[in-house]
């Protein structure tokens, strides 16, 4: 026996044409998509304080973000809305108001740049006085009587021109409720991305300052977003929901929960998405500012291992600075 390793794993590492040939996976501007805040009362934008880099914006500053998308060769654009708190009430109504600022927001990008899809997050989270998905009652969360109004937010997105409906909700039934809707109003090209697998997480705080709903959050999420101990009821999750028409599925939070990622992409092999919740991007921009860590660089290995995991594209924050450095 020699005494040293008869196999020299270092020898494909000691040059850079050689760790670039032998590299596994490839992280490129196609598998962004840009997670944007938009706001009716941003002029033109608003500092979102958790979420330093990151503003909710105006319509204006919108349309000129989409320009920047298309110009980056970023596939889509996820919107997520900041509504006037007059506009909120008990049942989220302002959801499925067809002049809204969604219906709006998908107008604006739609015209600014017609080749960058457009991703609907469909909950009543962000137009509801007490801050949850769906309708409360007596303290409970109604999932057939949420479905129903799920449908009509999601009609009004699809109308305004929304490319791919986005449930988030987790309520039971809705992938297969909205798609039969989908149908019947013709909207049969309208696809279907389904939050499948998101857990009821703490990561998620800053999205809810972003979106101005934490605040107003009465208790917690847990009777509808799952225990962040399962892995087998994402499975279930994620094969009911392909049963019921989705296109693509999300798993959410991202990098926590890669595990998850890996076996729902290797089980279902449908286009599984992984979210970069604010939480994450928050954790890498506060460390970054102290000086603690290099924020660029742990911003790019994040997404790579999101791909490394098996990830067909990654909803993020940080999209267009990721797209500049991978673009060169
Ligand atoms: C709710 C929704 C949430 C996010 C997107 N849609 C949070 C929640 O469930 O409370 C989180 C996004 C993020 O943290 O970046 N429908």
């Amino acid at each position: 026996m020699s005494a040293f390793p008869a196999t020299r794993m270092r020898r494909l590492r000691q040059a850079d044409w050689s760790r670039r040939l032998v590299s596994e996976n490839t992280l490129t501007a196609n598998d962004l998509v840009w997670a944007v805040v938009v706001s009716d009362t941003a002029d033109p934008t608003e500092p979102v304080a958790a979420m330093p880099g990151v503003e909710r914006l105006g319509l204006d500053t919108l349309a000129n973000a989409a320009k920047r998308a298309e110009m980056l060769g970023i596939p889509a654009m996820a919107i997520f809305p900041h509504i006037d708190p007059a506009k909120k009430d008990e049942k989220g109504s302002e959801a499925f108001n067809k002049d809204g600022l969604v219906p709006q927001a998908i107008r604006t990008i739609k015209e600014a740049a017609p080749n960058v899809g457009v991703i609907c997050d469909v909950a009543l989270d962000p137009f509801t006085t007490h801050g949850h998905d769906g309708l409360m009652q007596d303290g409970a969360i109604l999932n057939d009587e949420t479905v129903n109004v799920l449908i009509k937010q999601a009609l009004v997105q699809a109308e305004a021109g929304c490319d791919v409906i986005a449930p988030s909700d987790m309520m039971d039934g809705r992938i297969g409720a909205i798609r039969d809707a989908l149908e019947a109003h013709g909207f049969t090209d309208t696809m279907i991305l389904s939050y499948a697998a998101k857990y009821a997480s703490g990561f998620y705080g800053p999205y809810r300052e972003a979106i101005g709903s934490g605040a107003v959050l009465q208790g917690d999420k847990k009777s509808y977003q799952m225990d962040p101990a399962n892995t087998e009821e994402a499975l279930r999750e994620v094969a009911l929901d392909i049963d019921e028409g989705a296109d693509m599925v999300m798993v959410k939070p991202g990098l926590p929960y890669l595990d998850i990622v890996q076996r729902i992409s290797e089980t279902f092999g449908v286009p599984t998405l992984a979210f970069q919740v604010s939480g994450e991007y928050a954790m890498i921009e506060a460390a970054a500012a102290n000086g603690w860590i290099d924020g660029n660089r742990v911003m790019m290995e994040s997404l790579m291992a999101f791909k490394r995991a098996g990830a067909a594209g990654i909803v993020t924050y940080f999209a267009p600075r990721a797209a500049e450095i991978l673009n060169g």
